[in-house]
């Protein structure tokens, strides 16, 4: 198996000061963003995952990106969300009472409260931890975002109702539930108060028709809420229905940004959608 660099030394976080091109209206801003991974057990060979990436995201807009196999779209949203450890740049984050930090040179503790505050991060896959019930995780969500223990415990059974996880299902342990139910609970605790800046990746791939309509409709309603959104969809549907803007990677660099409209139909960008 393949191993690599576990963590690497943060980069010294940012300032204000070293933000002077970040417009005052950003929920996210990522300047010169760059991530490689060091392959141990391959010679340690280095892959550049991102190679100085820029990219700004507003309340209510919804930012997909684009971008071959490989591109580096989900290493750019685990970066935002501080599982990655970035190698160089700033990860600008506008919070709530108006604060610009940058992420990627927060302390883990520090970036840990504001992930649980003001991010929703909803991946392919859940992995829930062992012997947790599907409404408790959804509720430690509620917990995180500031509500109290009731009020979680509610919010969380409007959450993974909207998502259709039947009344049956919320004392189950995560673990056994199916990859579809599995994936419609992380879309529940990542949405369950409207977080200030929603990361999707690949969010329905494992959905059927019906579940996949509800799951966009209930994204769509979370931008009206002014939710910045930064999303992969291999989908050109849900990226046509729900992106404000498309951002298209190659080679760890954006290559191209602009409408939906535009961007999935110029034929010389290399998109990697299903059609
Ligand atoms: N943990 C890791 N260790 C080593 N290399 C990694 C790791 N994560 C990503 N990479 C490499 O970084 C590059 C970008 O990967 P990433 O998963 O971000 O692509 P992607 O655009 O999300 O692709 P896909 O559309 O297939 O999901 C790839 O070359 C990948 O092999
Ligand atoms: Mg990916």
């Amino acid at each position: 198996m393949t191993t690599v660099t576990p963590v690497q030394t943060p980069v010294r976080p940012g300032t204000p000061a070293d933000a002077p091109g970040v417009p005052d209206d950003t929920v996210l801003s990522v300047r010169g963003l760059r991530k490689d991974f060091t392959l141990h057990t391959i010679d340690g060979r280095v892959v550049d995952a991102l190679h100085g990436v820029d990219l700004d995201v507003r309340p209510g807009e919804h930012v997909a990106l684009a971008g071959t196999s490989g591109a580096g779209k989900s290493t750019l949203l685990r970066c935002v969300y501080r599982t990655y450890l970035s190698g160089a740049g700033h990860i600008w984050f506008r919070t709530a009472g108006g604060e610009l930090l940058d992420v990627a040179g927060l302390p883990d503790a520090e970036a840990a409260d504001l992930r649980g505050q003001e991010i929703g991060y909803v991946s392919q896959f859940l992995r829930p931890q062992p012997r947790r019930s599907v409404i408790s995780i959804v509720a430690s969500a509620g917990v995180a975002r500031g509500m109290d223990r009731t009020e979680a415990r509610d919010a969380a059974a409007a959450a993974l109702r909207q998502v259709a996880i039947a009344e049956h299902l919320w004392d189950m342990h995560a673990t056994v539930l199916s990859g579809g139910q599995k994936q419609r609970v992380n879309i529940a605790a990542g949405t369950i108060a409207p977080p200030r800046l929603l990361l999707l990746d690949e969010p329905v791939s494992a959905l059927d028709p019906a579940n996949r309509a509800a799951v966009l409709d209930l994204i769509a309603r979370l931008e009206e809420t002014g939710t910045a959104v930064l999303s992969v969809f291999h989908d050109l549907d849900a990226i046509e229905r729900l992106a404000t803007r498309v951002v298209v990677l190659g080679g760890g660099r954006v290559l191209a940004t602009g409408a939906p409209g535009d961007i999935l139909r110029n034929p010389n960008l290399p998109l990697e959608v299903a059609r």
